[in-house]
């Protein structure tokens, strides 16, 4: 755990701060690489991911940008009602899942709204290595679009490109932008889930291989509870056996029963809570794994996964 110092907050766009961190003992933070997250431990006790979004060089200091979401459960009002500059925050050690990969030879970055955030590291990464690389920024209207100015005056300015909703002209054109993909090509997406499925979607008709498709989700999408059932989960250590009523979370009811599992954001995001499955069929509601790795049903996420057999055996 790091404590840091709220050194400034700035409004970016509609809707949209960023808060920049510097450590509270004055010291070098932990070096971090683009596409990297930290968690932020808020006022109220709610912990919530944030992508890095300033050059990874940079030691003396930790860039967020944060969206006021409507849909928020409390994470980003909170930054933006509670947190002002000068506050303490605690915060986890940089973590990447997001990963830029080595030796690409061209790069496609995708930025939907505040999915720009891990795209911004990445552009400033790639422009140091002297990469080859674009970057699609699409956001509702210029008014929404943060980090305008900061790419405009970028020395990958000429990279970028906007496309905004509110004209249609400038729209993506994911289908010609995404045509005849190299053998080396990577693309990287982060924003909305309508939007990353469009890109993904239009990718994979293209002919990207799986392989070469990297993204990070912000936040799951709404699923379907109403015929939730219930299920049991036996420990594999000590042949407990534990119910989980419909509106229950295998986190949940294995919490009040005293058997703690790390989360984090608590909607199958992040991956904290992967845990491992000896025996049974998940039903897996995260957007951490990959296909391959869901239909493998060797490990799910217990803060939102439930169970398609009736006894899933976990290896706790
Ligand atoms: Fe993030 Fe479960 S806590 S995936």
């Amino acid at each position: 755990m790091i404590e840091v110092v709220v050194n400034s907050r700035n409004h970016e766009a509609e809707g949209i701060c960023s808060y920049e961190l510097t450590c509270a003992q004055g010291n070098p933070l932990p070096a971090f690489s683009a596409g990297a997250h930290i968690d932020v431990h808020l006022p109220g006790g709610l912990v919530r991911q944030y992508s890095l979004c300033n050059h990874p060089q940079e030691r003396h200091r930790y860039l967020i940008g944060v969206l006021n979401d409507a849909a928020s459960r409390g994470g980003s009002r909170c930054l933006h009602e509670q947190v002002q500059a000068g506050q303490r925050l605690r915060i986890s050690a940089p973590r990447n899942l997001f990963e830029l990969v080595p030796g690409a030879s061209r790069s496609l970055l995708f930025a939907g709204g505040i999915g720009i955030t891990p795209i911004l590291a990445m552009a400033e990464q790639l422009w140091l290595q002297g990469d080859l690389f674009e970057l699609h920024y699409c956001a509702r209207s210029i008014e929404r679009a943060a980090f305008l100015e900061r790419l405009a005056g970028a020395p990958f300015a000429s990279r970028v490109h906007l496309h905004f909703d509110e004209n249609p002209a400038s729209r993506l054109d994911a289908a010609q932008v995404l045509a005849r993909p190299g053998a080396d090509d990577h693309l990287y997406v982060c924003g909305p889930a309508g939007f990353m499925q469009h890109v993904l979607d239009t990718a994979r008709d293209q002919g990207w291989p799986q392989a070469q498709l990297h993204r990070e989700y912000f936040a799951a999408t709404p699923v379907e509870t109403a015929n939730d059932g219930a299920f049991s989960v036996r420990l594999g250590s000590t042949g407990q056996v534990f119910e989980i009523p419909a509106d229950k979370t295998v986190v949940q009811v294995l919490e009040s029963h005293g058997v703690s599992i790390a989360v984090s954001c608590e909607q199958g995001v992040c991956g904290t809570c992967l845990t491992r499955v000896l025996d049974g069929v998940p039903e897996h509601r995260d957007l951490y794994l990959t296909e391959d790795e869901q239909a493998a049903n060797d490990q799910f996420t217990p803060c939102c996964s439930r169970a398609k057999s009736a006894v899933l055996v976990l290896d706790l």
